[in-house]
């Protein structure tokens, strides 16, 4: 049975493609149109997952969206009434965006297919979302957790999940949290308060909060409160993404907590203000972290279960699981490579293959590489007719090639295999460099990613040699696989992983099993012997603003516009000409000149 799920319209598109029950394919749609983000009908990702297995889409048995649209329709429809007038204004694009897309998704899959409307199904969001964190991960029962801003009405779930001796699949949620009480929104709430970017940049509050102190958090829970039945409850007045859509907090919001970041202010951690920004992020993260806590405590009680599988967009919080595992009971976390909307495609096209049409359990493979493949020729093509030179060598070879350069302090565009399918680079769309110094973080935030230098960036290291460096509690080698967890560097190590250790002594890192990406593996140990440290800087493959790399020519392109040193895809290693200093780019003037570029392009 063929079975194609699909996530679009809100917020980072994607497809996914089932057959008998185990994954093909999976990408996001960004990957293919090159627009970040892109919540478009996900057209070249549909096109892609049928190429990939070469079908058409007469020949699928299923094409299941991720969330039922009517009710979200429901949902604005009813909000835009309660609010009424304030949301007269924002109502006319809520509806049209409704009106234009949502509701009509079956007909849309219908037209754009060719498949007829009966094959079309529909999974409730959260639903889409505990399937991908249940039905991927390597476990045969477990609790069941999801959070994220809003799906139709649902903002949390809480359930359980089981893969029974005879095939059959249980997936039951047993609870949940509608809309406008929602843990997902109150932390973009902040996230707009601090002035960044709602739905792209909740990670960046989680980074500054590592640099303030919790001193707000009473205020912070002035927002939201326990309800008798465990959950919880916001307090409207302060909100007003339920009303108007235009800001999604309100002024009472900015009186008790002062006023908001501009966008455009850099933020100043040595100021009163900077630091006030900090605390702001710091008080949400632990009153969101408190939250989940309670949360999993309270199903871990309730199961008696000792795993739990977590997705949503709130899972993406790293600090926040980690104290999950820690705190909450559970013996193991398990959280998807992609828990947020994008993994809901995978997700709608294996909760019906389980429990809508009853197929039997299969073990789906434990890695997040279902994307497009990267092709080595492609890249010494390219680097050839542009006069760069081009290596094609072995695999022991290129190891011990790149080894030499990153001990050298070369910083390496990483390509293998097929890309992530999620948010994070895991080893087959990175960037690598040495781990040990504040420079090397410096230099890659302001040549390469062009970002805030609170943002720290992660580790990865070979899983027989994580205890050495890091203090991973039980089960956090396996919440680190998908870079789920953030967790303490161990203090003796510190000043030799500066570039990869936050400010408060903790790093997101990624603990990477052999099988998952060998060739990494023994990168990582030949680093390892000529440096005593087997651990690498790995950040995604990509600039500001641009999604993460996907094909060699688009990694090449990158290559060429930052100070990436050496570019590896399949047998290829191409360097750069080391340009004579007089017509190097000053300091600071790389991002400077291509956001500039960038922003006339746009
Ligand atoms: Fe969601």
């Amino acid at each position: 049975m063929k079975i194609l799920g699909i996530s679009a319209h809100y917020h980072d598109s994607a497809a996914a493609l089932v057959a008998d029950g185990v994954p093909v394919c999976a990408a996001q749609e960004e990957r293919l149109s090159r627009r970040k983000g892109d919540a478009t009908f996900p057209v070249r990702a549909i096109e892609w997952c049928l190429d990939q297995a070469d079908i058409d889409p007469a020949d699928l048995d299923a094409v299941v969206f991720y969330e039922r649209s009517m009710l979200k329709f429901d949902r604005i429809l009813t909000c835009a009434l309660r609010g009424f007038p304030r949301s007269w204004r924002s109502f006319p694009a809520a509806i049209k965006n409704s009106l234009g897309e949502k509701v009509w998704a079956r007909g849309i899959i219908s037209s754009h297919l060719g498949v007829q409307k009966g094959k079309i199904l529909f999974t409730d969001h959260h639903a889409s979302h505990a399937a991908a964190a249940f039905l991927t991960a390597p476990t045969r029962r477990a609790a069941i957790m999801t959070a994220d801003g809003v799906g139709e009405w649902a903002t949390l779930t809480v359930g359980h999940g089981e893969r029974r001796p005879n095939g059959g699949t249980d997936l039951t949620l047993l609870r949940e949290v509608r809309f406008p009480h929602s843990l997902g929104l109150l932390y973009s709430a902040f996230t707009a308060y601090l002035g960044f970017t709602v739905n792209e940049d909740e990670y960046k509050v989680m980074g500054l909060a590592a640099y303030g102190r919790p001193n707000m958090a009473d205020r912070v829970r002035r927002l939201i409160h326990p309800t008798p039945d465990g959950a919880f409850a916001i307090v409207p007045d302060y909100f007003e993404y339920h009303t108007t859509g235009e800001r999604s907090y309100s002024d009472k919001f900015v009186e008790l907590f002062g006023p908001e970041r501009s966008p455009y202010d850099p933020i100043d951690l040595a100021s009163a203000e900077g630091q006030r920004f900090a605390d702001c992020a710091a008080s949400i993260q632990r009153v969101l972290e408190d939250t989940l806590v309670d949360l999993a405590r309270q199903l871990r009680r309730e199961t008696g279960l000792t795993d739990l599988c977590f997705g949503g967009g709130v899972a993406l919080n790293g600090v926040a699981n980690a104290r999950v595992l820690a705190e909450s009971g559970f013996e193991r976390v398990f959280v998807p490579p992609a828990p947020g909307d994008a993994g809901c495609a995978l997700g709608a096209a294996l909760y019906a293959d389980r429990v809508y049409f009853g197929n039997p359990d299969r073990d789906v493979p434990d890695h997040p590489f279902w994307g497009p493949t990267v092709s080595g020729d492609e890249l010494a093509r390219a680097a050839r007719e542009d006069g760069l030179p081009v290596d094609e060598v072995d695999d022991p070879t290129l190891v011990e090639r790149v080894a030499d350069d990153l001990a050298a302090g070369r910083v390496v565009g990483w390509m293998e295999g097929a890309c992530e399918f999620g948010p994070r680079a895991l080893g087959h769309r990175s960037l690598l460099a040495a781990p040990h110094a504040h420079a090397m973080r410096d230099r890659l935030n302001r040549d390469i990613k062009c970002r805030e230098e609170f943002r720290p960036f992660a580790p990865v290291v070979p899983a027989e040699a994580a205890d050495r460096f890091f203090d991973l509690p039980s089960g956090g080698a396996r919440l680190a696989r998908f870079m789920s967890g953030v967790f303490p560097v161990r203090p003796e190590w510190r000043p030799r992983l500066a570039a990869v250790t936050h400010v408060d002594g903790s790093a997101r890192v990624q603990v990477l099993e052999r099988e998952m990406a060998p060739r990494l593996h023994a990168l990582l140990e030949a680093y390892g012997h000529r440096t005593g440290i087997p651990v690498l800087l790995n950040t995604s493959f990509n600039v500001a603003g641009e999604p993460i790399v996907a094909a060699a020519l688009e990694g090449y392109s990158t290559f060429r516009r930052s100070g990436i040193d050496t570019l590896v895809a399949g047998r290829a290693v191409v360097t750069k000409r080391v340009a004579p200093a007089s017509e190097r780019p000053e300091e600071g003037a790389t991002c400077a000149s291509r956001n500039a570029a960038g922003s006339s392009a746009a």
